[in-house]
């Protein structure tokens, strides 16, 4: 990697290999629509600039004429390229987004199905050309299996991000919207280079002056914003405070289902589309820690929801509306309430009474982020509601940025759950558009882990996880030893160097898991921060989140014994969970609660378990380090010194994890190690 900055897109020269003259380009637009003509105009622009950053020449671009010279590359849209010049490249329609690329005698082809799958297919082939693999052969047909592909930022007007661990905002500053143009014109290019085409740009706890984005004051400088991202076929969401119609409306009530707040919302979206007629629409954060919600009126999240989507269906807006609705004043003295099972049970009762402009977005799994989470039981259940799956790039409960911890391997675990609801019902298998009656997952949104960090997330390899969302979204059937292969081929090129820092990046969500949370255990860490140990840090809090460790036993008993999560599942599901000799071991104490003595599969007890993993996982971090530092004479030093101290600092993590949890257990218990090795009294 020469420039941390560039992640995925760097400048190098690489030769030629590919055959083909990529200088001469024409370009086959029928730019019909105005959106449409940026996008291609874009595209034809991001290819001078990849050649040029891959190759060190300026390709010359020209616009086709019928009769002109014969160019090498012809950039199009499938329709267009077989009027122009009768290559018939596709026969039948690709998704949105979808493209082709093809060589033959006649020439290199990039054609899209419509602009957006124009730019994917010039960036797709800048990739392919990066990591040696085009060739005047190629022949490539691909679409996005999720249509919606969504970036979320939690950035708050004052410049901070909830949950951001790679500086401050790229978007704000000091109270209002303020950016430079050109990095988020980067990062756009970033980001509509592995596909994403939705980006919400504040947090969905809306506090403050982002209270009032959605007003003509505030929203000419949000307009700039949505301009940068069009010609990259990224629409911008907002989040909006359900409470606005009394906040900045100055209504009495908010009230979803009130005749003076349904017009205040009709309204003020006409508004917000004056100043930005392709807005995707709005995101909620309704009825969750602190934030507002049609419960207070005594309503459900369908009447709020139907109303937003009623303001915004004349402007083809959605609502898309979180499901993070669960009560956090909790007793922990109750051991009947179960945090886990609130989303299910305040959305399946609601499936079918959601406007068709409504897409819930339920977290993937049924707590908030953790380790060793199953996925939720919604998934697969809802028939009639359109919804995206969101999960968290940005690290909050797996390391800061400052440990490693490559998330695409905990993503592809995701993707291979099999919701069992019959056949062709494992996650990826339901990522498609929307279909009433099936159970299709229209897509994803992920927390970004992006700030104003020079190389962008704070730890460097943690870019990887930024690219592996998009890829991984697009193509739910890539692995994330594939993803790692592009990813580290593209940052660091070809060779042994970019093949060990894929193996580094392979390990490292285990090993994180090991010292942290392993067995599904969750919320020793400590509260608020979210980063290092505090093994009872929530166990007296009001949030729900508790491991319930004693004496003899630790876990939350989840099965129709305990507080009946399981039977949240279908039944093959539910008997697969329900049984701790079939229940995936990493989800065990998610799902059961055990006694020390349990023999887990390998042959050991429980608590030998958690010793073993939380040495194990100490000695990997200090494995990692070395092979880390084997790297040293070929990589920049700018890159290997801030990975390096990033490495040092998640030893020192480790060490703190490893410490406290075998010597709380130890402490509980009075059971040695039974290899003899220090635990602290
Ligand atoms: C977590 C996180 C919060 C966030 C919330 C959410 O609880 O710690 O910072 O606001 O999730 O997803 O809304």
């Amino acid at each position: 990697m020469l420039n941390e900055y560039n992640c995925w897109l760097q400048s190098r020269e690489i030769k030629n290999e590919s055959g083909i003259n990529l200088k001469t380009v024409s370009t086959v637009f029928s730019n019909d629509a105005l959106i449409g003509a940026i996008i291609s105009e874009q595209a034809a622009e991001e290819y001078r600039l990849g050649i040029n950053r891959l190759l060190g020449f300026s390709p010359m671009l020209s616009q086709y004429k019928t009769g002109g010279d014969k160019a090498a590359v012809y950039l199009g849209t499938i329709k267009s390229i077989a009027g122009e010049l009768k290559q018939d490249l596709y026969q039948g329609s690709l998704r949105e987004g979808g493209f082709v690329i093809k060589g033959n005698s006649d020439g290199l082809f990039i054609a899209g199905q419509d602009e957006c799958g124009l730019l994917y297919g010039v960036f797709r082939f800048l990739s392919l050309l990066a990591q040696g693999k085009a060739s005047s052969s190629m022949d490539i047909k691909e679409e996005p299996a999720s249509p919606l592909r969504v970036i979320n930022h939690w950035d708050n007007i004052n410049g901070t991000i909830e949950r951001g661990y790679a500086g401050n905002s790229i978007f704000y500053k000091d109270e209002r919207v303020d950016f430079q143009r050109d990095r988020i014109k980067d990062y756009a290019r970033l980001l509509a280079s592995v596909g994403i085409n939705r980006i919400s740009i504040n947090n969905v706890n809306v506090r403050f002056g982002a209270r009032f984005l959605i007003t003509e004051e505030m929203l000419p400088k949000v307009a700039e914003l949505a301009e940068i991202f069009r010609p990259y076929g990224i629409k911008l969401l907002l989040c909006v405070n359900f409470n606005s119609p009394m906040i900045i409306g100055k209504l009495p009530t908010s009230d979803p289902t009130d005749k003076a707040v349904i017009e205040w919302w009709n309204k003020q979206t006409e508004i917000v589309y004056s100043f930005i007629p392709d807005l995707a629409g709005y995101l909620i954060k309704a009825d969750s820690e602190g934030q507002p919600g049609p419960f207070q009126y005594g309503k459900n999240h369908a009447d709020g929801a139907n109303t937003f989507a009623r303001a915004l269906k004349p402007h083809g807006g959605v609502i898309i509306w979180r499901c993070f609705v669960y009560n956090a004043a909790q007793d922990w003295r109750d051991w009947s309430l179960d945090r886990p099972k609130a989303a299910y049970d305040n959305f399946i009762p609601l499936d079918g009474q959601f406007d068709d402009n409504v897409i819930l977005q339920p977290k993937f799994g049924p707590l908030d982020f953790q380790v060793g989470e199953p996925v939720a039981p919604m998934f697969g259940a809802f028939k009639k509601t359109r919804h995206i799956m969101e999960v968290q790039i940005t690290q909050e409960y797996t390391g800061h940025q400052i440990d490693l911890c490559y998330l695409p391997w905990v993503w592809q675990i995701i993707m291979d759950f099999n919701t069992d609801y019959g056949p062709n019902s494992t996650i990826k298998e339901l990522v498609g558009p929307y279909k009433e009656g099936h159970s299709f997952i229209e897509g994803f949104a992920g927390v970004v882990n992006v700030g104003l960090d020079n190389n962008w997330t704070g730890h460097t390899l943690a870019q990887a996880n930024l690219y592996g969302y998009g890829r991984i979204i697009w193509d739910p059937k890539l692995s994330a030893k594939d993803i790692a292969r592009e990813w580290s081929l593209l940052s660091f090129g070809a060779g042994s160097t970019g093949e060990k820092i894929d193996d580094i990046l392979m390990k490292s969500y285990r090993t994180y898991e090991k010292y942290n949370a392993p067995f599904g255990v969750s919320f020793m860490c400590s509260p608020m921060g979210h980063y290092g140990p505090h093994v009872e840090g929530y166990e007296f809090s009001r949030w729900g989140t508790y491991h319930r460790a004693n004496a003899t036993a630790v876990g939350v008993d989840r099965t129709s014994k305990g507080t009946g999560y399981t039977n949240q599942y279908s039944p093959t599901v539910s008997a697969m969970l329900e049984n701790p000799a079939t229940c995936p071991e990493e989800n065990i104490l998610f799902i059961h609660r055990l006694r020390y003595d349990f023999v887990m599969r390998n042959g050991e007890t429980l608590l030998q378990n958690i010793y073993n993993t939380h040495f194990e996982g100490y000695d990997e971090v200090e494995a990692m380090i070395a092979e880390w530092k084997s790297l040293e004479k070929s990589l920049s030093p700018e890159v290997y010194k801030s990975v390096l101290s990033r490495f040092e600092r998640q030893l020192n993590n480790a060490r703190e994890w490893r410490d406290q949890i075998n010597t709380y257990f130890y402490r509980k218990t009075g059971i040695a190690d039974k290899q003899g090795r220090k635990i602290y009294e």
